[in-house]
């Protein structure tokens, strides 16, 4: 038989032949947005580490949510910034607090968008650590019942998902008791289920305003050299009630996002961070990347990782780039 037997590059010849023989695919239905919330503004402010996101005013981000969802994008994922914090984070459940307000005026200019909070206490708390304090050590039970009742007040303002992000032992349990004890047993959990401790959360941090006063949060969030342990975590999360799991970061997690797919059937979620999205776009603006190609290609590989949908910060960019032509096959 002459050399070579078989030749790959016959399914690549054309660009429909390439199409009719992809294995993955991205869909703009595939991706959350996330949006920071700040009750201390007035006017959106972009956020400095990552060009192109902003802090929105309560009574303005309804309108960035019609925005998005007429480009095509469905979900978002809230994080708020509230006017005051305290040891406990007690200005995470109050009924008129940042997010619950901004769930009222997004449902009412959007009711199909789908609304994921983000459930944690570092945004609330002055001390910026996901939990309460023991000293200076994050106490898991003691927080337990806070996150529940933040998770609780999210779901009576409306939101349709809620995600627990703090790490802390048995909060998917203590969140789902409570969800099903106040009659919101149809309100599905989103858990970070393995979230690493992480240096690309960086951006984030400052878009936040929730960095840790000291210390750091490797005693809660997972150490970036394990990956079994990601298999518990998941495991874990599923066995107290968990309708779809995390992975996060996604692009140093590949492996794990992989795995866990090959675990587990419930849907897999991965989070592209605020760091991986800032040094996309760090390296676009100083001309070394295309960014279209670079942002294609990424978000391409997490879901050929096994990820059934991505939370970036391109969202929009990409439904844009999509309804321009500009996206290739
Ligand atoms: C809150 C939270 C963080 C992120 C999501 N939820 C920050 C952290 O854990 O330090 C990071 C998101 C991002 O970097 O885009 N705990």
């Amino acid at each position: 038989m002459p050399f070579p037997a078989t030749r790959p590059r016959r399914l690549r010849a054309t660009p429909a032949l390439r199409t009719l023989v992809a294995e993955t695919s991205l869909r703009k239905a595939d991706l959350i947005y996330p949006l920071f919330i700040d009750a201390r503004l007035r006017q959106p402010a972009e956020i400095a580490a990552m060009p192109g996101q902003y802090r929105w005013p309560i009574d303005r981000v309804a309108g960035e949510v019609v925005r998005v969802r007429e480009a095509g994008i469905a979900a978002i994922l809230l994080f708020g910034l509230p006017d005051w914090k305290d040891a406990t984070g007690s200005s995470s459940w109050l009924d008129d607090g940042v997010v619950q307000q901004a769930i009222a005026t997004i449902k009412g200019a959007s009711p199909e968008t789908i609304v994921i909070t983000d459930v944690c206490l570092c945004e609330y708390t002055e001390h910026g650590h996901c939990g309460v304090l023991d000293g200076e050590r994050v106490h898991n039970d003691a927080t337990l019942e806070l996150l529940a009742r933040q998770a609780l007040s999210h779901a009576r303002a409306g939101a349709d998902i809620v995600a627990p992000s703090d790490m802390m032992d048995g909060r998917v349990g203590a969140i789902r008791a409570a969800l099903d004890g106040a009659d919101y047993a149809d309100t599905p959990i989103l858990s970070y289920a393995a979230k690493y401790s992480s240096a690309f959360y960086g951006p984030f941090r400052d878009a936040a305003d929730s960095a840790p006063a000291f210390g750091d949060r490797r005693s809660y969030q997972m150490d970036p050299r394990n990956a079994r342990e990601a298999l518990r975590e998941v495991a874990e999360d599923l066995a107290e009630g968990a309708d779809m799991v995390m992975v996060k970061p996604a692009l140093a997690y590949l492996d794990v996002i992989r795995r866990v797919r090959e675990r587990v059937e419930v849907p897999l979620v991965a989070y592209n961070v605020s760091g991986e999205y800032s040094m996309v776009k760090a390296a676009a603006a100083a001309g070394m990347l295309d960014e279209i190609a670079t942002v294609r290609e990424i978000l391409l590989g997490v879901k050929r990782a096994g990820a059934d949908a991505i939370i970036t910060y391109h969202a929009p960019d990409v439904a844009r780039w999509m309804d321009e032509g500009r996206w290739p096959d």
